[in-house]
Parts: C-alpha cells; structure tokens; sequence
C-alpha cells in the first residue's frame, strides 16, 4: 500500500508533541509520507510553535519534512496565549535542544496548498490548532476542500459537553471563532457544488477529554522506549500538563486531545460519525466561540461536517493512547 500523505497544521504545544512524534511513528513505518507541518500560532506564539515542532522532529528522528510558518495570530482579534496550560515556551518542563533543522521559506498557507495540490484527492490534513493559517490557505485556494482526501479538526465541543475556555467554546475554537468559521463556510459552498465533497470531521472536547494521558503511561513510555531522549523530554513536558490540569481541578493527569485526533485521521474507519450543517458563534456576548450544530437540516443547508461522536476501538480512547505509546516508544 502506497503511504497515505498527510499534513498536520498544529500549535505545539504539549500535547500536539504527541501528535507529532506518533505521525514520525507512521512515517517511520512506511504508513504515511509527511507532506508538512505547518506550524500556527495557538497554545504559544509561532515562534515558539515554530521552535518547538522542529525540535520535537529532530527529537523524533524524522527524516527532513518541509515545515512551515502559518498565521502569527487569529484573523480578527489580539491573540490569546496559553502559557499557563503549555509552559511559558510551549513544551511544559522540557528544555528544547535548538534546532539544525531549516524552516520551509513558504508561508504555511502557501504550503497547505501546494501539498493538497500535489497530492489531489489523497492528502489528509489534521489541524490540532486554531484555524487561522487553514483559512489563509482556503483564500489562496478556494477550491481547497475539493483537492483533500479527509479534513480532520480538533476543535469544538459538541452534545452539551462544556467548553474548556468559557461555557461553551473550545480553546482552538475559541482563540480565532471567525478562522473556524471560514472552514465551515468553505466546506459547505464545496459541498453545495460537489456533494462528492468530504464533509469536514470534527473531533470536540466531548470526544478528546477521554484520551487521558497519566504519569504511569509516561513512565511506561519511557521505560518501553529505553529512556530515550525523545521519550524523557516527553514526560518532562506532560508534567506541566498535569500540573495545569490538577490546577483546573482535574486531577495530576492530562487530557491529551491532539494525538488522538491525528490517530482518528489515520483511522477513519474508528469513529462514528453524525453528519450536520456546522458553523461557529462569532458575535454572541456569552456564546462566542460555541460551535453551533445543527442535525436537522434547518434552513435547508446540507452537512458541512461529521461531529465524531464515539470511537468504535474496543477499549475506546485509553486502547487508542496505547497504540500511540508503543508506536513512539519504537522511535528510539
Ligand atoms: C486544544 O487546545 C490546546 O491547548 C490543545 O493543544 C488542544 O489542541 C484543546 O482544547
Ligand atoms: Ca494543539
């Protein structure tokens, strides 16, 4: 089988990290070719997102993938950072080695659309940041949802299940509502032309908030793959996450939304779906940033997006994380 190609648009960010050294995982083994990494600004600004995922690729030994720089902020409003969830510099505990590896010249729109160019109708693109550079690209070329194989988002919360930034917003939602809602607009004007269109699939908090990473999986990590540098500056980054997380009062342990969605991405066959017209909230007093679902064709409007509302993995998210440990444990 040909490797599927695959670009991932992220914020490292802790548990983007994951997402990241699990797809050098694939990679590794023959499963999927890197097309690039894009890298937004998100959890910290980009250039510490920047920093960030190429040290995470070195760490991880992947062979040269381009990787470039997205947005360096939401499209409408002042960007709000998160040191406080992912460590002032994005990577928790972890002291970052700096980097050898080149940063791609291309702006990161640039390069979503030349590799879904490149790659008509096969690429897979995962975006576990906010969305600004994907809708960037989605000016560049309009016609973007049509050359992709699957768009999967981490991103929203869906069914009631509370937001982790206010009430209802998710935090890649929340940080850029309008970027958000640029992709669901363009999936549903691609999908009205071409209904052959792959709705775009979302993952919210009320899928994510399963994958529970906890520091037993870490030392299990780090145990299976030998104490490897990788593996030991992982840990150190997942606990400030379970710092942040017992600081939010959910226990010393850390949700660890962003693999599991790039997993989902690489298995779609796991998730079970709802289709529905989505769009986000970007005016609402009390409600921006709340991604507004509707099932039952209000309006006439066709689905724009699959919700993932369960995974259909025997052991669900927990089984999903294990594969993830082993498949970067094997980096060593
Ligand atoms: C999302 O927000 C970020 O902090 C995480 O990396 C994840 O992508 C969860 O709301
Ligand atoms: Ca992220």
């Amino acid at each position: 089988m040909r490797p599927i190609p695959v670009l991932l648009d992220c914020d490292p960010g802790i548990d983007d990290a994951l997402a990241i050294a699990y797809l050098v995982a694939e990679q590794r083994a023959g499963r999927i070719d890197l097309a690039g990494l894009v890298c937004t600004a998100g959890n910290v600004g980009i250039d510490d997102t920047v920093r960030n995922a190429l040290s995470w690729l070195d760490l991880a030994g992947c062979p040269p993938v381009p990787v470039a720089a997205g947005a360096a902020g939401a499209l409408v409003v002042p960007h709000v950072f998160t040191p406080e969830t992912h460590g002032p510099r994005g990577a928790g505990h972890a002291d970052l080695t700096t980097t050898t590896r080149s940063l791609d010249p291309r702006d990161g729109a640039r390069l979503w659309v030349d590799a879904a160019r490149a790659h008509p109708g096969e690429l897979v693109a995962v975006v576990t940041g906010p969305s600004s550079t994907l809708a960037h690209a989605l000016e560049l070329e309009p016609a973007l949802p049509r050359l992709l194989r699957r768009l999967v988002v981490m991103g929203g919360t869906f069914r009631g299940h509370p937001g982790n930034t206010t009430p209802v917003s998710e935090w890649n939602v929340d940080v850029d509502p309008e970027a958000a809602d640029r992709v669901c607009l363009a999936w549903e004007a691609a999908r009205a032309d071409d209904p052959t269109v792959a709705p775009a699939r979302w993952c919210g908090l009320n899928l994510t908030e399963r994958a529970v990473w906890t520091p037993e999986r870490s030392r299990r990590l780090v145990e299976a793959a030998q104490g490897s540098t990788l593996s030991r500056h992982l840990a150190d980054a997942l606990r400030f996450y379970f710092e942040f997380h017992e600081s939010v009062g959910e226990g010393y342990l850390a949700q660890v939304h962003d693999p599991l969605v790039a997993w989902l991405a690489l298995h779609p066959e796991a998730a079970l779906t709802e289709p529905v017209h989505l769009r986000i909230e970007c005016a609402g007093e009390h409600t921006r940033g709340m991604t507004v679902e509707d099932g039952r064709g209000h309006r006439g409007r066709p689905a724009n997006a699959e919700l993932v509302v369960d995974l259909s993995v025997p052991g669900g998210a927990v089984a999903v994380l294990e594969e993830v440990t082993v498949s970067i444990a094997d980096l060593r």
